[in-house]
């Protein structure tokens, strides 16, 4: 069998017009408009694909995270002060890999909350891919009870967890040891939890009992207060 590539003749490739890759600017022989050489090309598909994962990931963890519809189009951007504190803090506290302390978010019905820790969560899975969700206390402990073990362990193993509505009504018994056991659990595995509730702060500290307190505090837990007015239909 003739070897072709020994008797290949490429003289030919002299006497093609040069041409630029558009990309990278090198030089190489033929008639293409808006030439892209084969390394820019390769280059670009590993890119694309690059990006495609990204997105593809992105929206995994957006159809996981569980926020609420209501929120979902929620904007990050703070409607009174102390949401525009908030925000700096957690854009500080969260953006970067460094590890990032408990976050305690209580006060008055209506001040936001909710929408800007929603609207937090899906800002921070699009600008750096993490494991963000949300779930009120009241459906988390309900997963428990309806042996959902799966998807609450899921909400257990949060990167970052919001926990809403906390102590919105009392608990019993099993209640109470399943939500400290996972929070002991995020204590130990230094993931850090968003609590949210309005509870005032001494109340909060109450429901959770002296064992979870004393945790929140040497994982230096930050507190915001949110009072004033209810934004609700402004
Ligand atoms: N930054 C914001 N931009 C636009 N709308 C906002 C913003 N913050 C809050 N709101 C509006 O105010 C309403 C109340 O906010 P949110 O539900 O977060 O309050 P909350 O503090 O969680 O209240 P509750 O304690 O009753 O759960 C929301 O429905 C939302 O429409
Ligand atoms: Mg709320
Ligand atoms: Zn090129």
């Amino acid at each position: 069998m003739k070897n072709i590539a020994k008797g290949l003749n490429l003289d030919f490739l002299e006497n093609l017009p040069k041409v630029k890759c558009i990309q990278c600017q090198k030089i190489y022989r033929g008639y293409e408009n808006n030439f892209i050489c084969f390394s820019c090309k390769e280059r670009n598909k590993i890119m694309i694909d690059i990006a495609t994962k990204k997105e593809k990931r992105i929206k995994y963890l957006l159809d996981n995270s569980n926020i609420p519809k209501r929120y979902k189009l929620a904007n990050f951007e703070p409607k009174n002060q102390i949401q525009k504190i908030v925000s700096e803090y957690l854009i500080n506290n969260f953006y970067e890999n460094k590890t990032s302390s408990d976050t305690l978010f209580f006060g008055a019905i209506g001040t936001g909350k909710t929408y800007i820790s929603c609207a937090f969560a899906k800002d921070l899975i699009k600008r750096i891919e993490k494991n963000v969700k949300y779930i009120t206390e009241y459906r988390l402990l309900n997963l428990y009870f309806q042996k959902d073990y799966r998807l609450f362990k899921n909400f257990r193993d949060a990167e970052i967890l919001i926990l809403d509505e906390i102590g919105k009504r009392e608990l019993i018994d099993w209640q109470m040891i399943q939500l400290e056991e996972l929070l002991s659990y995020r204590f130990d595995e230094m993931l850090p939890t968003i609590y949210i509730t309005n509870l005032t702060d001494s109340n909060f500290k109450t429901f959770l009992g002296d064992r979870l307190t004393d945790r929140l505090r040497e994982s230096n837990i930050q507190r915001f207060a949110f009072n004033g007015d209810s934004l609700r239909g402004k």
